[in-house]
């Protein structure tokens, strides 16, 4: 017992900060960076009370701790809390990554660079291509700007509450070509890419699509991801895509974007996705 404690002091501490925190993949996938990379990280999964989070990040900090994750439902006190942001993290209104630099809490954002590396890597184009952003909260809020960065044709955000699709365009429209909407407003329009980035998969829900929305060759994308298809998934294959993703990729990509910060070493995210698709399943 004490060998492991004296080999965890040597080790750099960081953690996943969040509520439910438990059945969290960031500590599994953290520890495959580790491995695969040889750093001296050691990372845990600590759950947060409402009300605790500003206290929990000062212990975590004040034990030496050298960075966090936050997860639901404290980005946004994340933001609020952080003495700096990166430019992604400031348009985000969201902070899943936090370095301890000195005096200094640093915040990031890693969820939108992680979609749009998972989409790039499944060889999935964005430039110039029609993009649907389903779900106007703070999921989509995340990844507006790594992906209006990527130049689509457009990029049109649909959400059940219309209002909330357009104060969220009108926010991001000096990014690029950029509109919100009900969903009843795309009817007749076809998209190249789907992103699904509403909680309605959490229920096994789907806002109700038009039938034609997928143009020809489209992918679709859901942020989810779980053992089985989502209720998008199973959507976007019955309605002709001809790529169906979830989300597992892009939670290994925003976990190796924090790795790179606080490290600056960057994992190889292939072989990690694969270990976890296959724990997944068995
Ligand atoms: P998150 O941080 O996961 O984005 P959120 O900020 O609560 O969570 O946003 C949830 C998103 O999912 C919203 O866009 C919500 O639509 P509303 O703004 O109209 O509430 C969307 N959503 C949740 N359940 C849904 C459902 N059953 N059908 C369609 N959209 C749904």
């Amino acid at each position: 017992m004490s060998d492991l404690f004296d080999f965890r002091r040597r080790l750099d501490n960081y953690a996943v900060m969040g509520n439910p925190v438990t059945h969290s993949k960031s500590p599994r996938i953290h520890s495959l960076f580790a491995e695969q990379t040889g750093e001296s990280v050691h990372y845990e999964a600590i759950q947060v009370d409402p009300g605790g989070f500003a206290q929990a990040v000062g212990n975590f900090d004040a034990s030496g701790g050298k960075g966090l994750n936050i997860t639901v439902p404290f980005k946004q006190e994340a933001w609020q809390l952080v003495n700096e942001r990166s430019d992604r993290a400031e348009r985000a209104g969201a902070v899943n990554t936090i370095k301890f630099i000195d005096m200094t809490l640093y915040g990031d954002n890693t969820d939108g660079i992680g979609l749009v590396n998972d989409l790039l890597n499944n060889r999935i184009e964005i430039a110039n291509k029609r993009v649907l952003l389903m779900g106007a909260g703070g999921a989509a809020r995340g990844v507006l700007a790594p992906l209006l960065d990527q130049q689509p044709a457009q990029l049109v955000i649909a959400n059940r509450t219309a209002e909330k699709a357009r104060e969220l365009a009108h926010a991001f429209c000096d990014l690029g070509n950029i509109e919100g909407n009900g969903y009843e407003a795309l009817d007749n329009r076809q998209f190249d890419l789907i992103i699904n980035a509403t909680a309605a998969s959490l229920q096994g829900e789907l806002p109700s699509l038009p039938d034609n929305l997928l143009a020809t060759g489209a992918t679709c994308y859901d942020m989810m991801y779980g053992s089985e298809p989502t209720t998008f998934m199973q959507w976007a294959t019955q309605h002709g895509a001809i790529t169906v993703l979830d989300g597992l990729g892009m939670l290994v990509e925003q976990a190796a974007e924090s790795f790179y910060l606080w490290r600056d070493v960057r994992p190889d995210t292939k072989p990690v996705i694969e270990q976890l698709r296959r724990e997944m399943v068995s």
